[in-house]
């Protein structure tokens, strides 16, 4: 089966009923496009588990706190069309903003507990965006699973909070971060890195490495948390908004290690903000 391009709610709806009818399985792939490595990983796996693989590209407006940043996302649909052929993919549901938001919305999901600290304490708004958009993707796909990377960790515990919460009938499947090889993880916003400030983001890998580390050697938070952000401090190209030892499911920061966790971190880089985590 060839590529299929969707623009709207009945269309895509109407793609899937064949499948669900055949009682054939739907993975879907939330994203903004630009896709990258980190998101072909999603899909490769979408397609290794389903029938039928859908992959939707919508540059959200409502999960931006700052209009440049929308504004100036990248929108590269036909080379996304490419790369979603290439891998396989059965539909993509490129919606336009007026078929997704017709009219201004008044309903939104808000997931509160795993919304705070981390990146909710900096962009607020962001993460009720993200439950909003992801929501009514999944009533209009009613995909049997859906796809998200972990270096967005805070935005899987949400997502999986909200599925958890309200009974949504979808398997979220967690997808471990791609990196570059000095260890970057892959983000749409390292485009907008020069040369110099490419050779300084690594260093925030490095950094919650560390800090895994010390947790991994027995050392506690507060020793974990000073050994990540030694290693990022006198980098006058780097400034960290956080870096925090949190509960790997609430994403809330934890005094001591006793389940799963994960370390995350925030640092602007020039004008780019990047993001990244590792499990303990
Ligand atoms: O991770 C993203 O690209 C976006 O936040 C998502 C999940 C597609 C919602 O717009």
């Amino acid at each position: 089966m060839s590529l299929r391009l969707l623009r709207t709610v009945d269309h895509v709806r109407e793609f899937v009923r064949g499948p669900n009818a055949r009682g054939q399985s739907v993975g879907l792939v939330p994203t903004m496009g630009a896709l990258h490595r980190g998101h072909m990983r999603l899909i490769e796996c979408a397609r290794a588990d389903n029938d039928v693989v859908v992959v939707s590209v919508f540059v959200n407006p409502i999960q931006f706190n700052q209009s440049d940043d929308y504004t100036y996302y990248p929108r590269t649909l036909d080379a996304d069309l490419q790369a979603c052929e290439s891998a396989a993919v059965d539909a993509v549901f490129a919606p336009p903003m007026e078929e997704m938001y017709p009219e201004p919305i008044h309903t939104t999901v808000e997931v509160a507990r795993e919304s705070q600290g981390l990146c909710g304490n900096f962009r607020p708004g962001h993460f009720r965006g993200v439950a909003t958009v992801v929501m009514k993707l999944f009533n209009i796909i009613q995909a049997d699973k859906a796809y998200f990377g972990e270096k967005d960790a805070q935005q899987l515990a949400v997502i999986s909070r909200m599925v958890r919460d309200l009974n949504i009938p979808v398997q979220i499947v967690p997808v471990e971060t791609v990196r570059e090889r000095d260890g970057l993880a892959l983000s749409s916003r390292n485009a907008h890195l020069t040369h110099e400030q490419r050779q300084v983001a690594p260093l925030l890998y490095h950094a919650l490495e560390a800090a895994a580390e010390s947790i991994r050697a027995g050392g506690d938070v507060l020793t974990a948390r000073n050994t990540g952000l030694n290693v990022l401090s006198n980098q006058p190209l780097l400034r960290v908004e956080y870096f925090e030892v949190v509960d790997a499911n609430t994403m809330q920061p934890v005094a001591s290690i006793a389940g799963a966790t994960r370390i995350a971190a925030a640092a602007w880089i020039g004008n780019t903000r990047l993001i990244d985590n590792v499990r303990v």
